[in-house]
């Protein structure tokens, strides 16, 4: 925890209040509030917590306003040029960079954990057919604690660390078959001598049928994707994480709520919200409409893929990622995509127009990851699976880092009460 080197005071109704200030070693000083209710009899009040830090972390860092993002330090355009998925989680977790050593036993913990407990192929088969992989993905790693019992102690670090493993392992596997189920195809089985990336593209995409090539281009592209999503802060999804974690649930079951929280479409949902805005406008020509209906305060509207509570400049990710849409699109020879042509051009209009300038809307990751996953031939119901299983290692890092915190304690926020003060029952006969 950092030390106080200086405090901020509070006068309320004639009293002063000291409160220590800590100073972080990037980004803005914090206040400590601790002791204001024990001292002073308030509360704060920051609902969505757009002032609050929730914890202290040493894994990533933001700066909107340059719209930097580092992860242990690392700029996030260095790791996504010449980093990969796998590397990016082992920084993650154990907050540095491995040696050729300690990478290869990583990887290959990993690859040998991305098999599903066979009966748990029944979980998947108790769904509709066409239930959102988000759902089936919500439920199938909840149930992951009724079969992996000797990685649900989370007092035990061995026991921590094999929960880990299993689920950065076992996720794709999960959101590959969620999406096999929903198109009524067999599930394909991961593969050994493949990267985590090359292995879910083939068990999303290949078919018993016949042999199923992993294109470099793409799957260098999918694993860009998933370091790009890798960690964020304490953003909603993280928070869930952390708030079902500090109360002593299972690892399984925390990262299951994260999985739900990411489903919404101002969060993860946002892909697949983005491209099935794209597809709504249609052509270029009724761009105009819509970035009228996002500047309308009387209409609730928004252009999905644009803006960030935090990035109030560019969204680094965002950058890259959009270098690999042309990287893919012109592979796949689709840069001519109707979806893509109203994406760039409303991301021109977009930017030239003084309402998204001056509130700082930009585009996010998710405007051009969900383009790319479109490309790729995925269905934009698999758009917050990819996210979902990029967004694992970041959840259980944060999951690791809290538990190992001293400090840590069940979260309980208060609240600005406005409700009915107290009053007597009434009988029916006198309502
Ligand atoms: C992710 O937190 C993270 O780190 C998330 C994430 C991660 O990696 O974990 O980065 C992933 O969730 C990216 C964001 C994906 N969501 C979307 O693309 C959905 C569309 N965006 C918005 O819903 C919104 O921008 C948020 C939710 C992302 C941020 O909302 P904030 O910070 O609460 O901002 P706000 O709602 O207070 O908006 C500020 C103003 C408002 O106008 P005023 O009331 O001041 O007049 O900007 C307007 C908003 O109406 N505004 C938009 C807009 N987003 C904000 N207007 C039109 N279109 C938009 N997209």
């Amino acid at each position: 925890m950092a030390q106080s080197t200086k405090s901020a005071k509070l006068m309320i109704d004639g009293k002063e209040i000291d409160l220590p200030i800590y100073s972080p070693t990037a980004g803005p000083d914090v206040i400590d509030i601790r002791k204001l209710y024990a001292q002073a009899g308030v509360f704060t009040y920051d609902p969505g917590f757009t002032s609050t830090a929730s914890c202290d972390s040493t894994i990533t860092f933001i700066d909107g306003g340059k719209g930097e993002l580092l992860h242990r330090g690392y700029p996030i355009d260095q790791l996504a040029g010449k980093s990969h998925y796998l590397e990016v989680c082992y920084l993650l977790l154990y907050g540095e960079l491995p040696s050729a050593a300690q990478l290869e036993t990583f990887e290959l913990n990993i690859t040998h954990h991305t098999m599903l407990h066979e009966q748990m192929v029944n979980f998947f088969r108790g769904f509709r057919r066409d239930a959102h992989p988000m759902a089936i993905m919500v439920g199938v790693v909840g149930a992951m604690s009724a079969f992996y019992h000797d990685s649900t102690d989370i007092s035990d670090e061995h026991q921590r660390e094999v929960a880990s493993h299993r689920l950065i392992a076992k996720m794709p596997t999960i959101a590959a078959w969620a999406y096999k189920y929903s198109i009524g195809q067999p599930f394909v089985y991961p593969r050994n001598d493949l990267d985590y990336a090359s292995n879910f593209l083939r068990m999303c995409f290949s078919v018993p049928a016949e042999d199923y090539e992993v294109n470099p281009i793409l799957s260098r592209a999918m694993d860009r994707i998933f370091t790009l999503h890798a960690d964020h802060e304490q953003n909603a999804s993280t928070s869930t994480v952390r708030l079902a974690s500090s109360s002593g649930a299972n690892p399984f079951a925390c990262i299951a709520a994260g999985i739900a929280c990411l489903w919404g479409p101002a969060h993860g949902g946002a892909n697949q919200a983005c491209l099935e805005m794209l597809k709504e406008i249609g052509t270029p020509d009724r761009i105009p409409e819509f970035i009228a209906r996002a500047k309308d305060k009387d209409d609730p509207y928004r252009l999905m893929g644009f803006g960030h509570r935090v990035y109030k400049n560019h969204d680094p990710r965002a950058t890259v990622m959009k270098q690999s849409a042309d990287e893919v699109l012109e592979l796949l020879g689709v840069e001519n995509n109707p979806v893509l042509q109203v994406a760039k051009e409303l991301e021109a209009a977009a930017l030239a127009d003084p309402y998204f300038a001056d509130k700082k809307l930009f585009p996010n990751v998710d405007f051009y990851s969900g383009i790319i996953l479109e490309a790729m031939g995925f269905p934009t119901s698999m758009f917050t699976p990819v996210f979902a299983v990029a967004r694992t290692v970041g959840w259980i890092s944060q999951w690791k880092e809290q538990l190992s915190d001293p400090q840590h304690k069940i979260g309980r926020p208060r609240q600005l009460y406005l409700g009915e003060t107290t009053r007597d029952y009434t009988d029916i006969e006198m309502r």
